[in-house]
């Protein structure tokens, strides 16, 4: 039976996506904002940090897939588009977790063939161990070392999505 080891509370994490909506609304106010969230992980994170920033910003989703089990596939697939025009605008992509780097190297690729203004990473966790690309995250709520973590959006097989607060998983 796979153990989940509470690492990260709902209280804590409200907290942070708090300070780091606040941080996000003052840097960018004079800027045209759009939120850029990477699926499906980022899905429950975008709904609660979009929520905490006060000035006026665009909402998009980009699909992207790179895992299976507990280590990375290496291979990224594009499962969805954005939507909106990026040309001369503020991106702001919004990640779960960066781990290898190598995920959010392939979008920022991806989108630098669209012209915007900028493109800047917030995410929710920043774990250091296997970063494999040198990768500037601008905003990021907790930091980890290592291990592998699922809920509040971030699964293992898919599972476990659903659980409120931050788990070690020990399978
Ligand atoms: P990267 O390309 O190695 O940076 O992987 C990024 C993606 O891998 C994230 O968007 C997650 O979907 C997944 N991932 C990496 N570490 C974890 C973890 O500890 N738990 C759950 N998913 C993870
Ligand atoms: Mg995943």
């Amino acid at each position: 039976m796979p153990e989940f080891i509470p690492l990260i509370s709902d209280l804590e994490i409200t907290k942070q996506i708090q300070k780091t909506g606040q941080k996000i609304s003052s840097d960018y106010k004079e800027k045209d904002l759009v939120l850029v969230g990477v699926l499906k992980g980022s899905f429950i994170f975008m709904a609660d940090l979009t929520r905490q920033i006060s000035i006026d910003h665009d909402i998009d989703f980009i699909g992207a897939s790179s895992y299976e089990g507990t280590s990375s596939t290496g291979q990224i697939v594009f499962t969805k588009q954005p939507d909106l025009e990026f040309e001369s605008r503020d991106i702001l992509l919004v990640e779960d977790i960066v781990d290898t780097g190598n995920t959010l190297l392939k979008i920022i690729e991806f989108i630098q063939l669209l012209n915007p203004k900028s493109i800047k990473i917030c995410t929710l966790i920043d774990k250091h161990e296997r970063r494999e690309v040198k990768m500037d995250v601008d905003y990021s709520c907790f930091s980890l070392d290592k291990g592998f973590i699922v809920g509040y959006g971030l699964d293992y097989n898919e599972k476990y999505r659903n659980l409120p607060a931050i788990y070690d998983l020990k399978l």
